[in-house]
């Protein structure tokens, strides 16, 4: 009998709509060559959907969506919509109410992309950032008092869990254990955030000891932003809370290229509810609508799903697909020194796959 996976689309806003049909295409392409199906249900969810009816999602969004096998979303955020509301009316409660505590981002020089820092090849760059996905930073405790008043003041209170911070190590020490160097670095900065920090240092430590092989090391997240552009060699498995996992995330592609290849994971590792994909892009709204976007993060991504449902041979074969198709300049887009558009590189990466290389 054939498999067939039941995937929620959530396009979102941007560039959002226009990588995303390109990761269907090349993942319905590997379906019929790996024999298996997808079933593909799209959700209008997004910032037009809130201007048009006051909400990101419907108030059962999340009862909607959590029977699926997995959830494949391209970006959210458009101009006029403040950009807290599209995140805390549909990013955040996703991840959070799935229970999505790890965000996985890969960051890989691929073959075909020259590294912006100065002779780095593909054996320098290769290392996954395991993100804290749904506390720390990012919390709704705070508030505002005398808005508007020369007294105005502002608190936002950070959440750092002994069971949220143990499982995203955890996970990361796992990791690392499938990996050929297995090392884990923590990002930390315990000389200046005096409680939470500290703790995330302890919590570390415990881990270290319950996953004994494992090589680690640990910066704090000022120096290690400079470790990343001089020394992107030394790291392998990289843990980091909520926010500096973010801002690393971002600093990661960019050194492996472009954010337009950088793919990433929200993954509830338990499996009781459905893992989400997104590219780690936004909706670029600089250059949506243009055809220009480059599709290859977010055809990544799809294969990171792929990985994740068990057809990894599939997910192999789109990797190799998309170096292929950064060969040449006319297949790839304009963020990588190419000339192709959106279309002209998806394209090349489903003519890579007919090929069968
Ligand atoms: P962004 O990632 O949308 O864009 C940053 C820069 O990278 C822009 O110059 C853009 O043109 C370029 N870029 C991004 N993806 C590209 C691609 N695939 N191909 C070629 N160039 C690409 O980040 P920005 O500008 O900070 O945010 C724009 C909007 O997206 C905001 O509303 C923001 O809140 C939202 N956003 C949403 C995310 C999500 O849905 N997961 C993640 C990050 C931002
Ligand atoms: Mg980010």
């Amino acid at each position: 009998m054939t498999k067939t996976y039941r995937i929620a689309t959530i396009p979102g806003d941007g560039i959002g709509k226009e990588v995303l049909p390109v990761g269907r295409r090349v993942v319905d392409t590997v379906a019929a060559q790996h024999g298996f199906t997808v079933e593909w249900t799209e959700f209008d969810w997004s910032c037009e959907r809130y201007r048009a009816t006051g909400s990101m999602m419907p108030d059962d969004g999340i009862k909607q969506i959590k029977g699926f096998d997995s959830i494949y979303l391209g970006a959210v955020g458009f101009p006029g919509v403040p950009d807290h509301v599209s995140l805390w009316g549909l990013l955040i409660p996703l991840r959070r109410e799935l229970d999505q505590y790890a965000n996985v981002r890969p960051v890989r020089l691929l073959r075909g992309i020259t590294s912006p820092l100065a002779g780095r090849g593909p054996e320098d760059i290769d290392f996954i950032v395991v993100r804290e996905n749904v506390e720390g930073e990012y919390s709704e405790i705070g508030g505002r008092l005398y808005q508007g008043t020369q007294h105005e003041a502002a608190v936002q209170q950070s959440i750092l869990t002994r069971r949220g911070t143990d499982r995203i190590m955890d996970y990361a020490f796992e990791l690392a254990k499938t990996r050929k160097r297995k090392h884990v670095t923590s990002a930390t900065k315990s000389n200046g955030i005096i409680h939470t920090m500290p703790f995330w240092d302890e919590r570390f430590a415990a881990a270290t000891e319950r996953h004994p092989g494992i090589e680690t090391a640990q910066f704090h997240i000022d120096i290690m932003t400079a470790h990343f552009v001089l020394h992107p060699d030394w790291f392998d498995v990289v843990v980091a809370s909520n926010l500096f996992g973010d801002i690393l995330s971002d600093l990661g592609p960019a050194v492996a290229g472009s954010i337009g290849i950088a793919p990433s994971a929200n993954i509830n590792p338990e499996g009781q509810f459905p893992s989400m994909f997104e590219p780690v892009h936004g909706s670029a709204p600089d250059i949506a609508g243009k055809g220009v976007a480059n599709p290859v993060a977010a055809v990544w991504t799809a294969a990171m799903m792929l990985e994740h449902l068990g057809e990894v041979d599939a997910a192999t074969k789109i990797e190799r697909a998309i170096e292929i198709s950064l060969e040449t300049p006319e297949t790839k887009t304009r963020d990588l020194g190419g000339t192709a558009n959106t279309a002209d590189a998806g394209r090349a990466i489903l003519v890579a796959l007919n090929e069968g290389n």
